[in-house]
């Protein structure tokens, strides 16, 4: 099991924040008069924050400034961050601890590979800001996923070559940076999204201590 390491995304992975995402973006959509859908936010998942108010903004077919925009963003951060406060630790995902007590003990390493602004925050409020080896997040990079640099700087920090990397995420994206950082990748959620991922299991309540020491064979 000697030189491989693992790197978890955040949201949907981790913890389940797309629901607080969900939320902070619909009540700014109203404020606009845009028809947004939870469908829509689907859209979102592993898409920057900018880059999440333009879909935004196309579904309602609405244009703003550059200046609008920002304000807009700083507005819908602050009420994600209501959300996010009021987390703990019961909204870690299933199976995420022990897996992650498994790598700790056996000294596997393992690297947030992220694209939120606000992964160390929430980290904190689920009590898992210590655990990672290391942390690469959306104040680290320039670009966004399906770039894998997220996942090339956290290979770095875990120093590991790319192709020892595994990566779990639930976004389309994020398999697509994965593969594009020539790393092996985890999905989780469905095919028709996440097709292209080389394990895809539907929960991560199957992403046991089994399925990882096979992964790291
Ligand atoms: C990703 C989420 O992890 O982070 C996206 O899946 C989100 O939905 C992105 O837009 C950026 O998050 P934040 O917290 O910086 O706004
Ligand atoms: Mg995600």
């Amino acid at each position: 099991m000697e030189g491989k390491g693992f790197i978890f995304d955040l949201d949907g992975v981790i913890v389940d924040t797309a629901k607080y995402h969900y939320l902070a973006w619909k009540e700014l959509a109203n404020q606009l008069g845009i028809n947004f859908t939870e469908e829509h936010n689907e859209l979102l998942k592993g898409v920057s924050r900018v880059k999440s108010l333009e879909i935004l903004l196309g579904v309602g077919d609405v244009t703003l400034s550059d200046t609008e925009k920002v304000r807009y963003m700083e507005e819908k951060n602050t009420r994600y961050l209501e959300y996010v406060a009021k987390m703990d630790e019961s909204e870690i995902l299933p199976g995420i601890k022990e897996l992650l007590a498994f790598l700790k003990e056996n000294k596997i390493p393992f690297s947030l590979g992220s694209a939120s602004k606000n992964a160390r925050v929430i980290l904190e409020g689920v009590n898992l800001l210590d655990a990672f080896t290391a942390i690469v997040d959306g104040n680290d990079v320039s670009k966004a996923k399906p770039d894998p640099e997220v996942f090339l700087i956290a290979a770095e920090k875990l120093k590991l070559e790319p192709k020892n990397c595994i990566v779990i995420e639930d976004a389309a994206a994020g398999i697509e940076a994965a593969k594009r950082a020539n790393m092996k990748s985890v999905g989780i959620g469905e095919e028709e999204m996440l097709g292209a991922a080389d394990v895809l299991l539907d929960s991560t309540a199957k992403l046991t201590v089994a399925l990882a020491k096979e992964l790291l064979n």
